[in-house]
């Protein structure tokens, strides 16, 4: 059995949805911080069936003790994390201690429970503000240029300093560059709980009439248009990536570094005049200064990946744009009616399995 921590977020519904396909049995762990309980209802949707879910902070020991406790699990894919750039030049408190924080009591937890096979869900953001592109994973991680990004790295030294002092432990450090799209049955996709700061949960929100217009945050970098440049990511492409990466763990000890991205850069405007003509939706735009803690441009070289995972991106931007945009439609609709709780009761930790007492 697999724990996902943040499995009720984006990229864990994505994953908790490829694992189940695949025969896996899943339990996932999350505070619901940035996430819905009606997720649940809508991987039924898809799946035909729940996955166990406890509502609980990865920071907590004693939550982690219980949930290893209960369940026979072998591996943990930790996406539990806060994750936007400029909100953690503001708060970089609950970053380092959520981010950090949390990995060092999920690795504690998990040392403790004889569970060694561990993916980490990193950033690009841990590497060094560079101008030779693309970026592989020998690029220097020194500076990471936000506070987000030395959350990233420090958690990652620390399963760096793990794996060398116990040969038992397989880890992989999986760098994503920018995920977005959804699951191509349009039924689960970015659902974010709060105010989103990515650009395409927003634009997607713009598009659909909920906010006036789409910043866009600096026109004056060094790229060809002047707006910022990214690698996207099919978000299904990603999800594909770990199970890739699980699979190499359980015959592989020792810790790996692996990007996960497409290779391809594309700026901020590209991204807009692309999603205009998938989806025939014009969207306002308002040219803004840069934002904190942004770089200039960062895509990936994901042929390590590639070589040692036998893993490729290879869906499309324009079919990232269209999946993500079929998905704001359909949760649009849904919004509009009531979504019946697939779990009832209240208290703080309830699973699709029953009751966790602690
Ligand atoms: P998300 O916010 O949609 O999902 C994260 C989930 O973790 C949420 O459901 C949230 O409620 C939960 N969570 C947060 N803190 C928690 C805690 N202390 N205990 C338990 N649950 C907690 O984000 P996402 O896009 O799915 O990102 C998943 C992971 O991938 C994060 O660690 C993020 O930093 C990393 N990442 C994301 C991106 C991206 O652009 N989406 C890129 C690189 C890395
Ligand atoms: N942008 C806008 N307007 C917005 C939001 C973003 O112009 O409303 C721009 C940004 O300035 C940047 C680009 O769009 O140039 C992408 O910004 P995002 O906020 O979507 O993504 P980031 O690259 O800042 O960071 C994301 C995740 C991190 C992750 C990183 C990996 O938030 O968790 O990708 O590359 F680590």
């Amino acid at each position: 059995m697999i724990l996902i921590t943040g499995g009720m977020g984006y990229i864990g519904t994505h994953l908790v949805l490829e694992l189940m396909s695949g025969g896996e049995d899943v339990v996932i762990l999350d505070n619901l911080c940035n996430s819905s309980r009606s997720t649940l209802q809508r991987i039924v949707r898809v799946a035909g069936k729940a996955p166990a879910f406890i509502e609980g902070d990865v920071r907590h020991r004693k939550t982690l003790d219980h949930l290893f406790k209960r369940y026979p699990i072998d591996a943990v894919i930790h996406c539990a994390g806060l994750k936007a750039v400029g909100e953690s030049v503001r708060e970089p408190l609950r970053y380092y201690d959520t981010n950090l924080g949390g990995t060092l009591t999920l690795c504690q937890a998990m040392a403790g429970a004889g569970v060694f096979t561990l993916v980490f869900s990193s950033s690009a953001t841990v590497y060094d503000d560079c101008a030779i592109m693309p970026i592989n994973e020998r690029c220097r991680t020194g500076h990471p240029s936000s506070p987000y990004g030395q959350s990233k790295l420090m958690a990652e030294n620390v399963m760096k300093s793990m794996a060398e002092a116990d040969p038992r432990w397989s880890v992989a450090l999986l760098r994503y560059f920018n995920p977005i799209g959804a699951h191509d049955s349009g039924q689960v996709g970015e659902m974010p709980a709060l105010m989103p700061n990515n650009l395409l949960p927003y634009l997607l929100q713009v598009a659909s009439g909920q906010r006036p217009s789409l910043s866009v945050f600096g026109s004056d970098y060094q790229t060809p248009d002047g707006t910022g440049i990214r690698d996207y990511i099919h978000v299904m492409d990603l999800a594909e990536g770990h199970i890739k990466a699980l699979q190499a763990l359980r015959c592989a000890q020792g810790l790996h570094i692996w990007n996960l991205g497409t290779g391809l850069g594309h700026s901020v405007l590209e991204v807009v005049k692309a999603f205009e003509r998938v989806s025939g939706v014009a969207v306002p735009l308002a040219f803004k200064p840069r934002r904190a803690g942004d770089i200039a441009q960062c895509w990936a070289d994901p042929v390590k990946a590639s070589k040692e995972l036998g893993w490729r991106a290879h869906r499309s931007l324009d079919c990232m744009l269209d999946d993500a945009w079929r998905w704001q439609m359909s949760y649009r609709r849904d919004a509009a009616e009531v979504l019946l709780p697939v779990i009832t009761g209240t208290p703080s930790l309830t699973t699709s399995a029953g009751s966790l007492s602690i």
